[in-house]
């Protein structure tokens, strides 16, 4: 049976990749790197010190940077990124997702949140949908980011089930194969063809509801 719906935060529940992405493409300038909107599409699913990993060896300059330099670059980022959510409201919940919490809470399935971001905690109060959720894996707490399975494994855990008993919802082909990595039915948002390892791909999230997400569960795990 299925019993909880694992969340990614970033492009499903909201979309702040546009904010990721001025902020990236701002430290990138600063760096001589030209971060564009389609190499950004990379970065989608992976954590920020990985995303800053990924840029420099874009640009050449893997080996150039100390631990502590890149850190700061990090750090540069997120205070950039963190200005420019504030302006963030609940009319910025994408579309589908506050009736399929409603639903889930009526008929209680488990709802956890398994993102990548640090600032999840922060962005599902701006959006004020916290208490929507049964809880928010820390992604500080697993050893490997997506794709690996590990923060799916650990939504699981922390709703208290089986990893077969569970859906995740991702945007990003990162997060799709760490869902199936763990094991667990995944239903995608956005492109079928950059998305073709989920066991369901919707357009976006409006079509999301609790009887389509049973429905590809149940055929996924019959
Ligand atoms: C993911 C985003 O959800 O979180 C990535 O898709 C981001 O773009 C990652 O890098 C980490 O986010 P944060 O907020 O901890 O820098
Ligand atoms: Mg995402």
């Amino acid at each position: 049976m299925l019993k909880a719906v694992l969340f990614d935060l970033d492009g499903v529940i909201t979309d702040t990749a546009k904010f990721h992405f001025l902020a990236w493409r701002d430290l990138g300038a600063e760096l001589g790197i030209t971060v564009d909107e389609a190499f950004n599409e990379e970065l989608k699913g992976v954590s920020r010190m990985d995303s800053l990993e990924r840029i420099l060896a874009f640009g050449g300059l893997a080996d150039k940077y100390s631990t502590a330099e890149k850190e700061a670059f990090c750090t540069k980022k997120n205070d950039h990124y963190l200005e420019l959510i504030q302006e963030m409201t609940p009319a910025d919940i994408l579309p589908g997702i506050l009736p399929l919490l409603e639903e889930l809470r009526e008929v209680g399935l488990k709802a956890i949140v398994t993102s990548a971001s640090k600032n999840a905690p922060g962005i599902l109060e701006l959006l004020q949908v916290k208490d929507y959720f049964d809880g928010i894996v820390d992604p500080a707490s697993v050893a490997a980011g997506k794709p690996a399975p590990d923060i799916f494994l650990a939504g699981a855990a922390l709703a208290g089930v089986q990893p077969a008993e569970c859906i995740g919802v991702e945007d990003a082909a990162s997060g799709v194969e760490a869902i199936k990595a763990a094991g667990i039915t995944a239903v995608a948002i956005g492109d079928a063809e950059v998305l073709a390892q989920a066991d369901r791909v919707l357009a976006d999230t409006s079509a999301l509801s609790l009887a389509v997400l049973r429905d590809a569960w149940e055929k996924a795990t019959a």
